[in-house]
């Protein structure tokens, strides 16, 4: 175990950094290892010219040593000591460096056989980052450098991702900024007056076509294919599973609104995570729930990739992440490639069989306005076996002294609005948002009160439907009064709406509440019609006979759904 040196490096303009970037520089000299910031992922560096240094490298990141390693150069004109250059070499450095693209070329003697695993050829980049650039130039020699990753881990795109895999391995870490690209670089083998790309990075298969002609630029069936068995590939490293979580990955392609459906059927999944855009987001948990960036933004994608690919370890239970496939095109390229690997290249239309086979967890969401008879039906289904939750007993919990959503409202209403013991002053509360005498500040207080509790109660509920399916429930249903107001009615796979007439409901209330007839009324009036619920619910219960019948036919419902 080494004693490994943090240093933070932001710009290496200080006195203080510079100093930081020189001791990191001898480091290198002597045959240390120093991790650094690049603009694409961190690197894990040592003296290319110094065979030892490069096992070292090896062993700190418990990586095969037949896997060659990038040289790291401070000029263009340092390259002809280190490869056999050519024009078309010097054309792509004159386009792209300094930047994300490493040219394969053949080697000088002065690379030693474990840099580059024993091939006779050599990759080479000239890194645009400053901090990369100054520790190569006061190093003075090549440093090679892998991604500063544990072998088989996304690489590290943030200086909290290396400490975590390399503390302890390495003798220095320059920490910096988060990676700007955030995928590695471009990596090409120059062949004549042609390039063959191995692997897709910030400099892309369009950039090169447009210099080179897209006559001269080949990809490698490695990039988009899964290959096997005894092919050999061009660039050792790309054959090797990376970048996974420990959950399996799964790539979905298909129609849009196959995939939507699907997403929806699975939220409720505990063992699921989703690795979605940013657009879709909300609309799935967000305990399970990450986002690569817009559809439309495949440079933040790439930025984003491995930071969520890492985080999804740090999110308990989960066994698969189902994931979209980003377009092809520009880096997205990169960002398919790297995706497509760490789900090795299983893709799943949920419009398939295999789709439909997956279980999916019922989730009845029960609704209906006040006296409709709404918790006669939720004890039906309790007694048939379907664990089932009262909403107005979690928007208490949730409310409870020293509560997120009770400190949430404190801060949107005023803390005046909580009791000296902590408890939330409901009706303090009430006065100040329904008696709000102007009808838009009345409107926009209503809709933060909402916002606030919608919000903490679903997050309470969704953690209750992941209790219940991991105890094994063949269902669960939700008893919410305000199902459609809170969105939750997207996550359920049935709607239930209790309805009655009139009378009986006034007479309901009545009875519960001691209200008087008028008050009763305007309750009802204050609440969606039977229209609307007819509308949005599969199934409209009319409840206005004894609570046994409305039992009897919650089962029977049950019972049409498979559930009983
Ligand atoms: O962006 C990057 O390239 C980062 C930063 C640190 O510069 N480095 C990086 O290195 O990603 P590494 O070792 O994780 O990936 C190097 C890739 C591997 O796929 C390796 O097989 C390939 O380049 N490679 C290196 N030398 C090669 C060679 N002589 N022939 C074919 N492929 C080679
Ligand atoms: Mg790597």
């Amino acid at each position: 175990m080494l004693q490994t040196e943090i240093l933070s490096v932001t710009t290496g303009a200080s006195p203080a950094e510079q100093a930081s970037l020189s001791r990191a520089a001898a480091c290198i000299r002597s045959g240390g290892l120093v991790v650094f910031p690049t603009e694409t992922v961190y690197g894990l560096g040592g003296n290319a010219l110094d065979a030892d240094a490069a096992k070292k490298i090896y062993a700190a990141k418990g990586r095969p040593s037949d896997n060659p390693l990038i040289i790291h150069i401070a000029d263009v004109d340092w390259a002809e000591a280190y490869c056999c250059t050519t024009p078309l070499f010097y054309r792509l450095a004159c386009a792209f460096w300094p930047g994300p693209l490493t040219m394969i070329l053949p080697k000088r003697d002065c690379i030693p056989d474990s840099v580059t695993g024993g091939l006779d050829t050599v990759a080479v980049r000239l890194p645009a980052d400053p901090i990369a650039n100054a520790l190569i130039r006061m190093s003075g020699v090549p440093i090679a450098a892998p991604s500063a990753n544990l072998s088989g881990h996304p690489s590290p795109t943030s200086s909290e991702h290396v400490i975590n895999d390399l503390s302890g391995r390495v003798d220095m870490i320059l920490a910096g900024q988060p990676s700007e690209i955030g995928v590695e670089s471009t990596v090409i083998q120059l062949a004549g007056e042609d390039v063959i790309l191995l692997r897709p990075g910030g400099i892309t298969y369009e950039d090169l076509c447009s210099l080179l002609g897209e006559e001269h630029v080949r990809v490698d069936r490695i990039v988009t294919e899964k290959v096997t068995g005894e092919f050999k590939p061009l660039s050792p490293g790309m054959k090797y599973r990376h970048y996974a979580p420990n959950a399996s990955v799964v790539l979905l392609h298909g129609s849009e609104e196959a995939i939507h459906a699907f997403l929806q059927a699975h939220r409720c999944d505990p063992d699921v995570g989703f690795l979605v855009y940013e657009e879709e987001y909300e609309t799935l948990p967000p305990a399970r729930t990450l986002h690569m960036g817009k559809r439309n933004d495949p440079a933040m994608q790439a930025h984003r990739l491995f930071s969520c690919l890492r985080a999804f370890d740090d999110i308990p239970r989960i066994k698969t992440v189902y994931a979209r496939t980003p377009a092809k095109e520009g880096i997205g390229l990169a960002v398919y490639n790297r995706l497509a690997k760490a789900a090795g290249f299983t893709v799943l239309d949920p419009a398939s069989d295999a789709a439909a086979q997956i279980p999916v967890f019922p989730v009845i969401g029960l609704t209906g306005g006040s006296g409709a008879g709404k918790s006669v039906a939720a004890d039906a289904m309790r007694e048939a076996g379907i664990p089932t939750l009262d909403t107005d007993l979690v928007s208490r919990t949730v409310c409870a002294p020293g509560q997120p959503c009770t400190q949430a409202l404190a801060d949107a209403f005023g803390a005046d609005i909580l009791h000296a013991d902590g408890t939330l002053d409901r009706a303090g509360l009430a006065a100040r948002v329904f008696g709000e005498p102007d009808a838009d500040k009345k409107a926009e207080k209503l809709a933060t009160l909402n916002r606030i509790t919608h919000h903490h109660i679903l997050e309470s509920v969704r953690d209750w439907l992941a209790a219940q399916r991991a105890a094994g429930c063949r269902a669960a249903c939700v008893d919410a009064p305000q199902l459609f107001e809170s969105g939750f009615d997207a996550e359920c796979t049935h709607l239930l709406a209790v309805t009655a007439d009139r009378a009986h409901r006034i007479a309901r209330i009545r009875a519960r509440d001691g209200l008087s007839p008028e008050q009763a009324s305007a309750r009802i009036d204050a609440q969606h019609d039977d229209a609307y619920f007819a509308q949005h619910c599969e199934i409209l219960l009319q409840n206005d006979g004894a609570p046994e019948e409305l039992s009897a036919r919650v089962k029977e419902q049950l019972c049409s759904w498979g559930l009983l």
